[in-house]
């Protein structure tokens, strides 16, 4: 299976870290918060990936991540992402890249203490459709929330005012090669971008959409200055660092 990992935008929420560069090539402890999402896609077996940067410093993923050979990938690729059309529009760019086969997604600033290994092999088994990822959280407003009926996500709402739970859609998404004709007929939302979520509500109403909840703790490491310096503690104390 390939993987794209997206790291565009322009990081906002972060200035003025992000004024000058790109919010995920920030410091997680030893490492720039890029480095998480490539490892994990390398540690599920994922050695061919398309990074989809944008915004600022976009040259610097370059200069970082080479070919790849540090991080034992087969083949990487790189693509632009113009102004700030949200994650399904980043997505679109990667068409060519998946060549009509079933692939992996993950936000560049989201870290996960224990991978994606299962997913993949859950998704690979899968025949059509898309896998998502729930995990509890204590602020249901900032994210995608799941509204789930029996076994099935019933709808997702994106940051809700009044969440119905605090299951969170995390950052990472595995799809069926469809979903490029989905991005084609989308709207923007109210932000003005291309939305994830609007995405998964339609696979949801093709019966297509498959869900686990999250085994390990989740990191939304560029959502805000608190969740990154979250981040960095976390992983740190996961790594025996005494913080
Ligand atoms: C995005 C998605 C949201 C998801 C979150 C996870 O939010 O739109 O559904 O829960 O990523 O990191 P954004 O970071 O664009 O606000």
């Amino acid at each position: 299976m390939k993987g794209v990992v997206l790291a565009g935008g322009l990081g906002t929420r972060l200035h003025p870290l992000t004024k000058i560069t790109n919010k995920h090539l920030l410091p997680v402890y030893k490492k720039p918060m890029i480095y998480y999402p490539i490892e994990m896609l390398v540690d599920a077996g994922i050695t061919d990936i398309m990074i989809v940067t944008g915004g600022n410093s976009a040259g610097d993923f370059l200069r970082l991540i080479g070919n790849g050979k540090d991080f034992g990938l087969s083949r990487i690729h790189y693509t632009y992402q113009e102004g700030e059309g949200g994650i399904a529009d980043a997505l679109s760019l990667a068409e060519e890249f998946t060549e009509g086969e079933k692939f992996v997604v993950v936000l560049g600033d989201n870290i996960l203490e224990k991978g994606v290994r299962e997913g993949v092999s859950a998704f690979e088994k899968q025949e059509t459709g898309a896998r998502i990822f729930l995990t509890e959280v204590d602020h249901p407003w900032e994210y995608g929330i799941a509204e789930i009926e029996g076994d099935r996500v019933k709808r997702i709402i994106e940051k809700p005012k009044d969440p119905p739970t605090n299951l969170a859609v995390i950052g990472v998404y595995m799809y069926s090669p469809d979903v490029f004709d989905m991005i084609r007929k989308l709207e923007p939302s109210a932000r003005g971008e291309l939305e994830i979520t609007d995405v998964n509500n339609m696979y949801i109403n093709a019966g297509g959409l498959e869900y686990q909840v999250l085994d390990g703790w989740w990191l939304d490491a560029g959502e805000n200055h608190e969740a990154l310096l979250q981040a960095n503690i976390t992983v740190a104390r996961s790594e025996g660092a005494d913080v």
